[in-house]
Protein backbone atom coordinates (compact mmCIF):
# COMPACT_ATOMS: atom_id res chain seq x y z
CA UNK A 1 0.00 0.00 0.00
CA UNK A 2 1.76 3.09 -1.22
CA UNK A 3 1.89 6.34 1.58
CA UNK A 4 -0.52 8.55 0.37
CA UNK A 5 -3.56 5.15 0.05
CA UNK A 6 -2.65 4.18 3.93
CA UNK A 7 -2.89 8.17 4.49
CA UNK A 8 -6.09 8.20 3.03
CA UNK A 9 -7.56 5.49 4.31
CA UNK A 10 -6.55 6.30 8.04
CA UNK A 11 -8.37 9.96 7.06
CA UNK A 12 -11.41 8.08 6.59
CA UNK A 13 -11.22 6.08 9.28
CA UNK A 14 -10.18 9.02 11.53
CA UNK A 15 -13.63 10.91 10.19
CA UNK A 16 -16.02 7.94 10.41
CA UNK A 17 -14.45 7.12 14.24
CA UNK A 18 -14.90 10.49 15.49
CA UNK A 19 -18.24 11.16 13.97
CA UNK A 20 -20.10 7.84 15.34
CA UNK A 21 -22.04 8.70 18.97
CA UNK A 22 -19.16 7.01 20.78
CA UNK A 23 -16.30 8.07 18.96
CA UNK A 24 -13.52 5.67 17.93
CA UNK A 25 -10.38 5.03 16.47
CA UNK A 26 -9.34 1.90 14.89
CA UNK A 27 -6.42 0.57 17.75
CA UNK A 28 -3.86 -0.20 14.51
CA UNK A 29 -3.43 3.12 14.04
CA UNK A 30 -1.23 3.05 17.83
CA UNK A 31 1.05 0.90 16.18
CA UNK A 32 3.08 3.67 13.85
CA UNK A 33 6.66 3.09 14.37
CA UNK A 34 7.20 5.52 17.83
CA UNK A 35 3.89 3.65 18.56
CA UNK A 36 5.35 0.52 18.63
CA UNK A 37 8.40 1.92 20.32
CA UNK A 38 6.24 2.75 23.50
CA UNK A 39 4.24 -0.21 23.26
CA UNK A 40 8.12 -1.98 23.45
CA UNK A 41 8.52 0.10 26.71
CA UNK A 42 5.42 -0.93 28.19
CA UNK A 43 6.19 -4.52 27.81
CA UNK A 44 9.34 -3.86 29.79
CA UNK A 45 7.40 -1.84 32.76
CA UNK A 46 6.44 -2.96 36.24
CA UNK A 47 2.65 -2.33 35.82
CA UNK A 48 2.47 -4.66 32.48
CA UNK A 49 2.47 -7.86 33.92
CA UNK A 50 0.97 -9.56 30.32
CA UNK A 51 4.82 -9.76 29.09
CA UNK A 52 6.44 -11.31 31.98
CA UNK A 53 3.56 -13.93 32.52
CA UNK A 54 3.93 -14.78 29.07
CA UNK A 55 7.70 -14.80 29.10
CA UNK A 56 7.31 -17.20 32.55
CA UNK A 57 4.99 -19.50 30.59
CA UNK A 58 7.07 -20.20 28.26
CA UNK A 59 9.88 -20.64 30.08
CA UNK A 60 7.82 -23.34 32.32
CA UNK A 61 6.37 -25.04 30.21
CA UNK A 62 8.49 -25.09 26.69
CA UNK A 63 9.88 -28.70 26.77
CA UNK A 64 5.86 -29.63 27.14
CA UNK A 65 4.85 -27.01 24.44
CA UNK A 66 7.63 -28.57 21.97
CA UNK A 67 6.96 -32.18 22.54
CA UNK A 68 3.11 -31.45 21.90
CA UNK A 69 4.34 -29.85 18.82
CA UNK A 70 7.12 -33.06 17.71
CA UNK A 71 9.17 -33.04 14.73
CA UNK A 72 9.15 -31.41 11.18
CA UNK A 73 7.02 -28.64 12.56
CA UNK A 74 6.26 -25.53 9.88
CA UNK A 75 5.53 -22.80 12.83
CA UNK A 76 3.46 -19.94 11.14
CA UNK A 77 4.18 -17.22 13.47
CA UNK A 78 0.92 -14.19 12.94
CA UNK A 79 3.46 -10.98 13.64
CA UNK A 80 7.24 -10.75 13.44
CA UNK A 81 9.32 -12.64 15.21
CA UNK A 82 11.62 -10.69 16.77
CA UNK A 83 11.27 -11.73 20.17
CA UNK A 84 13.34 -13.90 22.49
CA UNK A 85 10.14 -16.08 22.50
CA UNK A 86 10.03 -17.36 19.11
CA UNK A 87 13.97 -17.96 19.58
CA UNK A 88 13.37 -20.12 22.49
CA UNK A 89 10.90 -22.02 20.66
CA UNK A 90 12.48 -22.78 17.29
CA UNK A 91 15.75 -23.92 19.55
CA UNK A 92 13.77 -26.14 21.32
CA UNK A 93 12.15 -28.19 18.77
CA UNK A 94 12.43 -31.49 17.39
CA UNK A 95 14.11 -30.88 13.77
CA UNK A 96 11.62 -27.96 12.93
CA UNK A 97 10.94 -28.22 8.81
CA UNK A 98 10.90 -24.06 8.81
CA UNK A 99 9.59 -21.23 10.30
CA UNK A 100 7.29 -18.56 8.86
CA UNK A 101 6.94 -15.04 10.10
CA UNK A 102 4.01 -13.06 8.64
CA UNK A 103 3.82 -9.23 9.16
CA UNK A 104 2.69 -6.11 7.43
CA UNK A 105 5.71 -3.89 8.02
CA UNK A 106 8.82 -5.09 5.87
CA UNK A 107 11.11 -3.43 7.86
CA UNK A 108 9.94 -5.36 11.25
CA UNK A 109 10.03 -8.61 9.34
CA UNK A 110 13.26 -7.82 8.03
CA UNK A 111 14.85 -7.02 11.05
CA UNK A 112 13.29 -10.59 12.78
CA UNK A 113 14.39 -12.47 10.09
CA UNK A 114 18.16 -11.05 9.78
CA UNK A 115 18.60 -12.13 13.78
CA UNK A 116 16.80 -15.48 13.30
CA UNK A 117 19.06 -16.16 10.34
CA UNK A 118 21.89 -15.62 12.17
CA UNK A 119 21.48 -17.39 15.24
CA UNK A 120 19.33 -20.15 13.70
CA UNK A 121 21.23 -21.76 10.74
CA UNK A 122 19.40 -25.31 10.96
CA UNK A 123 15.87 -23.25 10.52
CA UNK A 124 14.70 -22.75 6.91
CA UNK A 125 13.24 -19.41 7.65
CA UNK A 126 10.83 -17.85 5.04
CA UNK A 127 8.99 -14.54 5.79
CA UNK A 128 5.73 -13.61 4.69
CA UNK A 129 5.17 -9.84 4.25
CA UNK A 130 0.86 -9.99 4.39
CA UNK A 131 -1.78 -8.10 6.70
CA UNK A 132 -2.27 -11.38 8.78
CA UNK A 133 -5.81 -10.07 9.63
CA UNK A 134 -6.62 -10.57 5.50
CA UNK A 135 -6.89 -14.20 4.20
CA UNK A 136 -3.76 -15.55 3.03
CA UNK A 137 -3.48 -17.69 -0.02
CA UNK A 138 -2.61 -20.86 0.70
CA UNK A 139 0.41 -21.46 -1.59
CA UNK A 140 2.70 -18.96 0.22
CA UNK A 141 2.88 -21.63 3.12
CA UNK A 142 3.44 -24.75 0.53
CA UNK A 143 7.11 -26.24 1.62
CA UNK A 144 8.77 -29.12 -0.27
CA UNK A 145 8.67 -31.40 1.19
CA UNK A 146 6.04 -30.52 3.13
CA UNK A 147 6.15 -30.66 7.07
CA UNK A 148 4.84 -33.31 9.31
CA UNK A 149 2.41 -30.44 10.40
CA UNK A 150 1.78 -26.53 10.37
CA UNK A 151 1.12 -25.33 13.91
CA UNK A 152 -0.33 -21.50 13.74
CA UNK A 153 2.41 -19.62 16.81
CA UNK A 154 0.30 -16.77 18.19
CA UNK A 155 1.58 -15.67 21.32
CA UNK A 156 0.90 -11.98 23.19
CA UNK A 157 -2.25 -12.22 23.24
CA UNK A 158 -3.06 -9.57 20.67
CA UNK A 159 -6.38 -11.93 19.82
CA UNK A 160 -7.69 -9.62 22.80
CA UNK A 161 -8.15 -6.65 20.42
CA UNK A 162 -11.03 -8.43 18.84
CA UNK A 163 -14.30 -8.07 19.81
CA UNK A 164 -15.85 -11.81 20.29
CA UNK A 165 -16.91 -12.30 16.22
CA UNK A 166 -13.62 -11.08 15.37
CA UNK A 167 -11.69 -13.44 17.56
CA UNK A 168 -14.20 -16.14 15.66
CA UNK A 169 -13.98 -15.34 12.48
CA UNK A 170 -9.79 -15.05 12.89
CA UNK A 171 -9.73 -18.42 14.42
CA UNK A 172 -11.69 -19.87 11.44
CA UNK A 173 -8.82 -18.01 9.12
CA UNK A 174 -6.27 -19.49 11.57
CA UNK A 175 -8.00 -22.97 11.34
CA UNK A 176 -8.28 -23.00 7.81
CA UNK A 177 -4.43 -22.44 7.29
CA UNK A 178 -3.68 -25.54 9.68
CA UNK A 179 -5.92 -27.92 8.07
CA UNK A 180 -6.77 -31.16 9.34
CA UNK A 181 -3.06 -32.32 11.16
CA UNK A 182 -2.25 -28.75 11.82
CA UNK A 183 -2.55 -27.04 15.52
CA UNK A 184 -2.54 -23.85 16.92
CA UNK A 185 -0.89 -22.40 19.80
CA UNK A 186 -2.39 -18.94 20.95
CA UNK A 187 -1.55 -16.79 24.00
CA UNK A 188 -4.99 -15.60 25.73
CA UNK A 189 -4.61 -12.95 28.47
CA UNK A 190 -6.86 -14.24 31.94
CA UNK A 191 -9.38 -12.22 33.43
CA UNK A 192 -8.03 -11.48 37.06
CA UNK A 193 -9.38 -8.58 39.58
CA UNK A 194 -9.77 -5.42 38.46
CA UNK A 195 -6.80 -3.34 39.93
CA UNK A 196 -4.50 -5.14 38.32
CA UNK A 197 -6.22 -4.88 34.99
CA UNK A 198 -6.18 -1.15 35.53
CA UNK A 199 -2.54 -0.56 36.74
CA UNK A 200 -1.62 -2.20 33.75
CA UNK A 201 -2.87 -0.34 31.05
CA UNK A 202 -2.44 2.93 32.97
CA UNK A 203 1.15 2.22 34.24
CA UNK A 204 3.09 4.68 36.88
CA UNK A 205 5.26 5.38 34.35
CA UNK A 206 2.99 6.93 32.17
CA UNK A 207 4.39 5.37 29.24
CA UNK A 208 0.69 3.57 28.39
CA UNK A 209 -0.65 7.18 28.58
CA UNK A 210 2.10 8.44 26.19
CA UNK A 211 1.43 5.51 23.66
CA UNK A 212 -2.54 6.55 23.84
CA UNK A 213 -1.83 10.44 23.53
CA UNK A 214 0.51 9.71 20.37
CA UNK A 215 -2.08 8.54 18.23
CA UNK A 216 -3.52 12.48 18.47
CA UNK A 217 0.37 13.75 17.88
CA UNK A 218 -0.05 10.88 14.55
CA UNK A 219 -3.42 12.39 13.76
CA UNK A 220 -1.76 15.63 13.60
CA UNK A 221 1.52 15.45 12.32
CA UNK A 222 -0.02 12.97 9.05
CA UNK A 223 -3.14 13.80 8.79
CA UNK A 224 -3.31 17.07 9.61
CA UNK A 225 -5.85 17.60 12.25
CA UNK A 226 -6.42 20.24 14.32
CA UNK A 227 -6.36 19.37 17.74
CA UNK A 228 -5.45 20.36 21.07
CA UNK A 229 -3.32 17.58 22.71
CA UNK A 230 -3.68 19.50 25.99
CA UNK A 231 -6.97 18.66 26.55
CA UNK A 232 -6.79 15.27 26.27
CA UNK A 233 -5.84 12.49 29.01
CA UNK A 234 -5.51 9.18 29.02
CA UNK A 235 -7.83 6.75 31.07
CA UNK A 236 -8.01 2.58 31.11
CA UNK A 237 -11.33 1.63 31.89
CA UNK A 238 -12.36 -2.00 32.61
CA UNK A 239 -15.73 -2.57 30.84
CA UNK A 240 -17.36 -5.66 33.08
CA UNK A 241 -20.18 -6.82 30.71
CA UNK A 242 -17.55 -7.06 27.64
CA UNK A 243 -15.30 -8.24 30.14
CA UNK A 244 -12.43 -6.28 28.23
CA UNK A 245 -10.04 -3.02 29.43
CA UNK A 246 -10.93 0.26 27.11
CA UNK A 247 -8.16 2.39 26.23
CA UNK A 248 -9.78 6.21 26.01
CA UNK A 249 -8.43 9.82 25.22
CA UNK A 250 -10.71 12.00 27.66
CA UNK A 251 -11.46 15.06 27.47
CA UNK A 252 -10.51 17.24 30.27
CA UNK A 253 -12.16 20.92 28.84
CA UNK A 254 -14.46 21.69 25.66
CA UNK A 255 -12.82 21.19 22.86
CA UNK A 256 -12.95 20.73 19.21
CA UNK A 257 -10.99 18.15 16.60
CA UNK A 258 -11.04 19.89 13.12
CA UNK A 259 -10.45 17.30 10.10
CA UNK A 260 -10.77 19.46 6.88
CA UNK A 261 -13.99 20.85 6.97
CA UNK A 262 -14.58 18.19 9.61
CA UNK A 263 -15.29 18.99 13.05
CA UNK A 264 -16.05 17.09 16.39
CA UNK A 265 -17.01 18.78 19.56
CA UNK A 266 -15.66 17.62 22.46
CA UNK A 267 -17.16 18.57 26.13
CA UNK A 268 -15.17 17.76 29.30
CA UNK A 269 -15.42 14.09 30.29
CA UNK A 270 -16.49 13.34 26.49
CA UNK A 271 -13.74 10.41 25.16
CA UNK A 272 -11.95 8.74 22.25
CA UNK A 273 -12.51 4.88 22.44
CA UNK A 274 -8.56 3.92 21.23
CA UNK A 275 -8.26 0.47 22.27
CA UNK A 276 -9.87 -2.67 23.59
CA UNK A 277 -7.59 -5.60 25.34
CA UNK A 278 -10.45 -8.72 25.87
CA UNK A 279 -9.70 -10.45 29.31
CA UNK A 280 -10.84 -14.31 29.10
CA UNK A 281 -11.85 -17.38 31.43
CA UNK A 282 -10.14 -20.72 30.05
CA UNK A 283 -13.68 -21.78 29.67
CA UNK A 284 -14.76 -18.33 28.45
CA UNK A 285 -11.89 -19.14 25.48
CA UNK A 286 -12.79 -22.65 24.82
CA UNK A 287 -16.36 -21.90 24.13
CA UNK A 288 -15.07 -18.80 21.81
CA UNK A 289 -12.80 -21.55 20.38
CA UNK A 290 -15.74 -23.85 19.46
CA UNK A 291 -17.55 -21.40 17.71
CA UNK A 292 -14.65 -21.29 15.66
CA UNK A 293 -14.65 -25.12 14.86
CA UNK A 294 -11.52 -25.49 16.80
CA UNK A 295 -11.00 -27.84 20.04
CA UNK A 296 -8.86 -26.33 22.70
CA UNK A 297 -7.03 -29.57 23.99
CA UNK A 298 -4.53 -28.24 26.36
CA UNK A 299 -4.19 -25.01 28.36
CA UNK A 300 -1.14 -23.77 30.19
CA UNK A 301 -0.48 -21.24 32.36
CA UNK A 302 2.53 -19.17 34.04
CA UNK A 303 3.19 -19.75 37.90
CA UNK A 304 0.59 -17.21 38.89
CA UNK A 305 -2.18 -17.66 36.54
CA UNK A 306 -2.24 -14.61 35.15
CA UNK A 307 -1.38 -15.52 31.43
CA UNK A 308 -3.04 -18.96 29.41
CA UNK A 309 -1.59 -20.98 25.91
CA UNK A 310 -3.94 -22.66 24.17
CA UNK A 311 -3.50 -25.51 21.92
CA UNK A 312 -6.05 -25.90 19.24
CA UNK A 313 -6.55 -28.19 16.62
CA UNK A 314 -9.80 -29.01 14.40
CA UNK A 315 -12.87 -30.02 16.55
CA UNK A 316 -13.34 -34.04 16.24
CA UNK A 317 -9.62 -34.10 16.24
CA UNK A 318 -9.70 -34.70 20.15
CA UNK A 319 -8.66 -37.74 21.95
CA UNK A 320 -11.53 -37.02 24.04
C1 LIG B 1 -0.71 -5.88 21.95
C2 LIG B 1 -3.04 -6.16 22.23
C3 LIG B 1 -1.52 -7.53 23.45
O1 LIG B 1 -3.91 -5.47 24.88
O2 LIG B 1 -2.31 -5.93 26.26
C4 LIG B 1 -0.97 -2.86 25.95
C5 LIG B 1 -1.83 -3.78 23.70
N1 LIG B 1 -2.30 -1.61 24.83
N2 LIG B 1 -1.15 -1.72 26.64
C6 LIG B 1 -2.72 -5.55 25.17
C7 LIG B 1 -1.69 -2.79 24.81
C8 LIG B 1 -1.95 -0.96 25.96
C9 LIG B 1 -1.68 -5.21 24.09
N3 LIG B 1 -1.75 -6.17 22.94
Amino acid sequence: MSQTEGNRQFLAEAIAGLQSARPSIPCKYLYDAHGSALFEAICRSQDYYVTRADLALHERHLPEISDRIGPQAHIIEFGSGSGIKTRRLLESLDKPRAYTPIEISAAALEASVKDLRRDLSHVEIQPLQADYTEDIPDHHFHLDPPPRRRVVYFPGSTIGNFDQNEAIAFLRRMGNIIGNTGAILIGVDLLKPEPILLRAYDDREGITAQFNLNLLRRMERELGVEVDINAFRHEARFNRELSRIEMHLVATRATRIGIGAHQSDFAAGDSIHTESSYKYTVAGFREIAARAGLESLQVWTDPDELFSMHWLEKSGNGES
